[in-house]
C-alpha cells in the first residue's frame, strides 16, 4: 500500500475530524495550547500534503512560494483573510473553509452580545459580584428595549440573514446593507438600505461581512459619527472592519451608547482602552464556539482535505478554479 501523505494540524481539533483524517493521512498535530508562530509553521510544512490551518496562521505569498509539496490549506474557519488566496491559486493549492456549519452559532453570539449590551448584563454581573447590589430600584442599570427598535445588519451572507431571523423574533425592524438585494433578507421583511442610511437610523448595528479590501476599516470615524447617540455596535466579523481607536474615542465620549465585540484587530491582544470602559462587552472570539459547531467544523475541514486527496470537489472550496 502506498504511504499515506502527511497533514499538519496546527491546533488540536475535535476528535471526530482527526478520526476522518487519520484514515487517509499521517498527522502531525500541534498539541501545544498555542498557535504555531509563522516560522514554526514554515518549518513544519516541509513535505506536507495538506494543512488544517487556524485563522492565526498567516499564509502570505512569501510562505506559499516556499512550500513545494502543499496541495491544500483547509482553514478551520469560514473567514480566510489569513490566506493569500491569489498566491495559493497561483501555486495550484486548494483553499477550503467552513461555511454553513457555524452560521447559527455565530448569529447567536451576535445576538447574545446585542442583548447583553442593551440590557447591561455584564455590568449587572460585576455589580452583584462586588457585593454592591442593594436590591431592586426603579433606576438600577437601565438599558434599552429591543422591541420596535431598528437593527441594521451590514452584510447579507448566511450569518447576516441568521441575525435577521433572530431579530424578527424580538419584534425589531430590520435594515440591511449589501452589494445587492437579498431574497432571504427581504423574505424576513428586512429593507435594503445604503450604508450611511443604515448607520444613521439604526438603534443596533451588527457587522456580518467578511474581511477583505472593501470591508477593512469600513466603520471608521465618519461612519461612527453619523450613528445615533443611542446606537449599539456589534462586531462578530473581524476586528479590522472597525477602526478601533475611533470606536474607543466614541465610546469614551458616549458618542454612541455601547458596543459588543467578539473580534479585535490584533488578536489575541485587546486594546487596553476597551478594558477601561463599562459600555463595551468583550468576548474572546467565541462566534463558532459551541461543542456541536466545532465538531461540525472539524468534520468539514477533514472532508475538504480528503476530497482533494481523492481528486474530488471539496464540500467548501474557496478557489474552485484550481480544481480544473
Ligand atoms: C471565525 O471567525 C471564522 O471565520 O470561522
Amino acid at each position: 500500500m502506498a504511504k499515506k501523505p502527511r497533514v499538519l494540524v496546527t491546533r488540536q481539533i475535535p476528535e471526530n475530524g482527526l478520526a476522518i483524517l487519520r484514515k487517509h493521512f499521517i498527522l502531525d498535530i500541534n498539541k501545544l495550547d498555542k498557535d504555531l508562530s509563522y516560522r514554526e509553521l514554515e518549518s513544519r510544512l516541509g513535505g506536507v500534503f495538506g494543512v488544517v490551518a487556524m485563522m492565526a496562521n498567516r499564509f502570505d505569498g512569501e510562505l506559499i512560494a516556499k512550500v513545494d509539496s502543499l496541495r491544500v490549506i483547509s482553514n478551520f474557519a469560514v473567514g480566510y483573510n489569513n490566506i493569500d488566496v491569489k498566491a495559493a491559486t497561483g501555486r495550484g493549492i486548494v483553499v477550503t473553509n467552513t461555511p454553513g456549519v457555524l452560521t447559527e452559532a455565530t448569529a447567536d453570539i451576535a445576538f447574545g452580545l446585542l442583548l447583553a449590551t442593551a440590557r447591561r448584563i455584564v455590568e449587572g454581573d460585576r455589580l452583584v459580584r462586588s457585593g454592591k447590589f442593594k436590591g431592586w430600584t426603579p433606576t438600577l442599570l437601565l438599558g434599552h428595549d429591543l422591541i420596535g427598535k431598528k437593527i441594521g445588519i451590514v452584510g447579507a451572507g448566511r450569518i447576516g440573514v441568521a441575525v435577521a431571523r433572530r431579530a424578527t423574533g424580538f419584534g425589531m425592524e430590520i435594515l440591511y446593507f449589501s452589494h445587492r438585494r437579498n431574497d432571504d433578507m427581504e423574505g424576513l421583511g428586512a429593507s435594503f438600505a445604503g450604508l450611511d442610511e443604515l448607520l444613521k437610523s439604526s438603534d443596533f448595528i451588527s457587522l456580518n461581512v467578511p474581511l477583505n479590501g472593501e470591508t477593512r476599516g469600513m466603520i471608521g470615524k465618519k461612519q461612527i459619527g453619523i450613528m445615533k447617540e443611542t446606537a449599539i455596535l456589534i462586531n462578530t466579523a473581524r476586528g479590522e472592519v472597525v477602526d478601533e481607536p475611533a470606536l474607543i474615542s466614541a465610546l469614551k465620549r458616549k458618542r454612541i451608547a455601547g458596543a459588543g465585540l467578539d473580534v479585535y484587530i490584533n488578536e489575541p491582544i485587546v486594546n487596553k482602552e476597551f478594558l477601561k470602559l463599562d459600555n463595551v462587552i468583550l468576548s474572546p472570539h467565541l462566534g463558532s464556539g459551541t461543542l456541536e459547531t466545532r465538531a461540525k467544523m472539524a468534520e468539514l475541514v477533514a472532508l475538504n482535505m480528503v476530497a482533494v486527496l481523492k481528486g474530488e470537489r471539496p464540500p467548501a472550496v474557496v478557489n474552485p478554479e484550481v480544481l480544473k
